[in-house]
C-alpha cells in the first residue's frame, strides 16, 4: 500500500489501512535502534525542524532521535528562545521556516488547530506533536503499537481511559484511534473533567474508576492536565489520588493479566502510585521506547518511504 498524506494533524484523518501501516513501518524500525550502529541511510539528505512551543521531553527527543538514526538533519526552535517572543506571529513564523526549505517541521503548541495551519501555509509535511486539548496523533500511534506488541491485537480489546479527559488531546486521539481500530473504549474521571458529547467519539462514560478498570484489558492513567484548568476542578489533589489513583489495591480488582499504560509525565502518587507505575504491569517505558520507532515510521512514510525504498 502507498502512504500518501504530506501531514499527519490527528487521528481522524488516518484511515485503518494508513494506521495498520504505520504501525507495521514502525515494527520493522524498531529492529534498528536494537542494533549496534542505530542508523540508517534512508533519509540522508532531508531536514527536520522540531518547532515546539510547549515544554517536552518525550515527543521532542524521541522524534529527534527517530530523524537522526534515519540520517536526517534535525533542528530545534523553542518559543521562548525564538523571534515568537519579539512578537512574531504563528503564519510569519511559518513562512520563515519554510523559505529555509525544510522537509519535514514537527510543530507542538498550545493552540488547537496550529498543526492545521501550518500544513496549509508550507509545502513542507507538518506532523503535530500535541496541539493544545485538541490530538496528539504520535502518542496514540506509539500506544496502539505498544498494545497490539503486548496483546496481540487491537480490536474486541477493552480499554479504559482514566483521569482528565476533558484537558487531555491524549485522550482525544486515543478514544478516535482505538475505536477505529475496534477497540471497546470507556473513558473514566471526575464529572468536572469529563468533556461534553465525549460519547459521540463512540466511547462509554462512568465517573466510577473501580468500574472502567474491571473487565479492562489496558488500563490508560493521564495526569490531571493543570496547565490547562483556570482552576482545580477537584478539592484537593489527595482526594483526588484517593478517588481517581490507580494503586495496588485497587488494581486487584482488574483482570489478571491487564497492562496499564501512561503518556507520561507520570505524577507519582496522584494518578498512579509508584508501586503500579514500575510494577509488572507496566507499560509505561514501552510506550517511550515505541515511540521512537513510531516516529521513524512517520518520518519515512510522510516523506515518500513506502513508495520508493525498504528502510534499510
Ligand atoms: N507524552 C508526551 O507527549 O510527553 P512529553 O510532553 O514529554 O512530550
Amino acid at each position: 500500500m502507498q502512504f500518501n498524506k504530506k501531514d499527519i494533524l490527528d487521528m481522524a484523518s488516518l484511515s485503518v489501512e494508513e494506521i495498520n501501516l504505520i504501525l507495521d513501518t514502525a515494527d520493522q524500525m524498531k529492529e534498528i535502534s536494537t542494533r549496534p550502529i542505530k542508523k540508517v541511510p534512508t533519509l540522508r539528505g532531508k531536514t527536520v525542524i522540531l518547532f515546539f512551543y510547549e515544554p517536552s521531553t518525550r515527543t521532542r527527543t524521541s522524534f529527534d532521535i527517530a530523524a537522526k538514526r534515519l540520517s536526517a538533519d534535525t533542528h530545534s526552535i523553542s518559543a521562548s528562545t525564538s523571534s515568537i517572543v519579539k512578537g512574531e506571529t504563528l503564519i510569519d513564523t511559518a513562512k520563515n521556516l519554510e523559505a529555509m526549505r525544510p522537509d519535514v517541521i514537527v510543530i507542538r503548541h498550545s493552540s488547537a488547530g496550529a498543526p492545521h495551519l501550518m500544513a496549509q501555509l508550507v509545502d513542507a509535511s507538518i506532523i503535530n506533536g500535541g496541539d493544545g486539548m485538541h490530538a496528539h496523533p504520535t502518542q496514540a500511534l506509539l500506544d496502539m503499537m505498544t498494545v497490539r506488541e503486548h496483546k496481540g491485537r487491537i480490536d474486541g480489546l477493552r480499554i479504559a481511559i482514566v483521569g482528565d479527559i476533558a484537558h487531555s488531546r491524549v485522550a482525544r486521539s486515543n478514544c478516535i484511534g482505538f475505536t477505529k481500530m475496534g477497540a471497546d473504549v470507556m473513558v473514566a474521571g471526575p464529572p468536572t473533567m469529563m468533556p461534553m458529547g465525549i460519547e459521540t467519539l463512540g466511547v462509554s462514560v462512568t465517573h466510577d474508576i473501580d468500574e472502567a478498570i474491571r473487565n479492562a484489558d489496558v488500563v490508560m492513567m493521564l495526569r490531571i492536565q493543570r496547565e490547562r484548568q483556570e482552576s482545580f476542578l477537584f478539592p484537593t489533589l489527595r482526594e483526588y489520588s484517593i478517588t481517581y489513583g490507580l494503586n495496588t489495591k485497587r488494581l486487584k480488582n482488574a483482570k489478571k493479566e491487564v497492562m496499564i499504560m501512561h503518556p507520561g509525565p507520570i505524577n507519582r502518587g496522584v494518578e498512579i502510585s509508584p508501586e503500579v507505575a514500575d510494577g509488572p504491569f507496566s507499560l509505561i517505558l514501552d510506550q517511550v521506547t515505541n515511540g521512537v520507532a513510531v516516529r521513524m515510521a512517520l518520518l519515512y512514510l510522510v516523506l515518500g518511504g513506502a513508495r520508493n525504498a525498504d528502510p534499510d
